[in-house]
């Protein structure tokens, strides 16, 4: 690739960034459409957020990803927003528009619920069915909001420190007619009882992290089970559910969908996500 005087620049804003497979995707598809466009890691450390993102208009650049630990404090530093970021005061996309403004938004729920209609469209039918989230940080945050939105009727939010999940719950209530469940660690295995779709939105099971300690005997055999993690791609949670014979989901369709909408904005393309885009990320994992 040769960059010019205009090559359309984007990013991805993160601290740490290093590990991030943003930029492989992006890059791909830049080449895949044939497009003058390049996407950079951007180290930001906490604190300066702010003079980054007031930079963008006039660094040239047409939008950036926003990534741990910035997504709240990115929403308080955009002029406008989508109304999923808006709910959930958190951005991950930032588009820049032609008069210098930067618009927020939020397509981690969206991901989410992509990948889960493209990967087990029966979720559709067990959502009259209780839906279990294992955690209530910033993953979470975006799926309960999400998984509301897409009229699940009962949401339990089972997390270590309960009263995070029960702030979650609260935040939800605000803007939706619906309060879901805040459920405490040790309750996490018969939360399972009657669920149609199992969520973990923690890091537990990653590689490096301690193992998502949980029983599957009280969930339901046609329950899908959703991995957020997709390092290790099959985790111990997804073999055990597996073995039960539930149908699983991993972690990377969603981290390959809520880029979509980003690229469509700086690539101007939208891009499918097929098998070559999986390959893709798959060989930037570490083994
Ligand atoms: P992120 O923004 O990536 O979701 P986070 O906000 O730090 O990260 O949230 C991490 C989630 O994993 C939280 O739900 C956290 O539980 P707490 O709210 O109690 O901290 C959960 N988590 C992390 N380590 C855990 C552990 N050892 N056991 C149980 N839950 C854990």
């Amino acid at each position: 690739m040769q960059i010019g005087g205009a090559t359309i620049i984007a990013g991805v804003i993160g601290w740490p960034i290093k590990h991030s497979l943003s930029p492989r995707l992006h890059n791909y598809w830049f080449q895949k459409f044939n497009r003058d466009g390049v996407y950079i890691p951007l180290p930001v450390p906490e604190g300066m957020l702010s003079r980054v993102l007031e930079a963008l208009p006039y660094m040239g650049f047409r939008g950036v990803n926003v990534t741990v630990p910035h997504k709240r404090a990115a929403f308080r530093h955009v002029q406008r927003h989508d109304e999923a970021a808006a709910r959930m005061a958190a951005v991950n996309t930032i588009l820049v528009h032609g008069d210098g403004s930067l618009e927020g938004r939020n397509t981690d729920g969206w991901g989410f619920i992509r990948n889960l209609d493209t990967q087990a469209p029966q979720w559709r039918r067990l959502r009259q069915r209780p839906v279990v989230l294992i955690g209530a940080g910033g993953a979470c945050r975006a799926i309960a909001f999400t998984l509301v939105d897409q009229g699940v009727r009962e949401l339990r939010i089972v997390n270590r420190t309960q009263a995070r999940a029960r702030e979650l719950a609260q935040d939800i209530a605000r803007t939706s007619a619906y309060e879901p469940l805040a459920i405490g660690w040790p309750e996490r295995h018969t939360a399972l009882e009657d669920a149609g779709l199992l969520v973990n939105g923690t890091s537990l099971g990653m590689r490096g992290a301690p193992p998502l300690d949980l029983t599957l005997d009280a969930l339901p055999g046609e329950a899908v089970v959703v991995d957020i993690v997709y390092q290790p791609l099959e985790t111990d949670l997804l073999r055990q559910a597996a073995a039960r014979g539930h149908p699983t989901v991993d972690g990377l369709g969603m981290l390959l969908q809520q880029a979509v909408p980003g690229f469509s904005w700086w690539g101007g393309v939208t891009p499918v996500i097929d098998e070559e885009a999986r390959r893709t990320m798959v060989e930037g994992l570490p083994l």
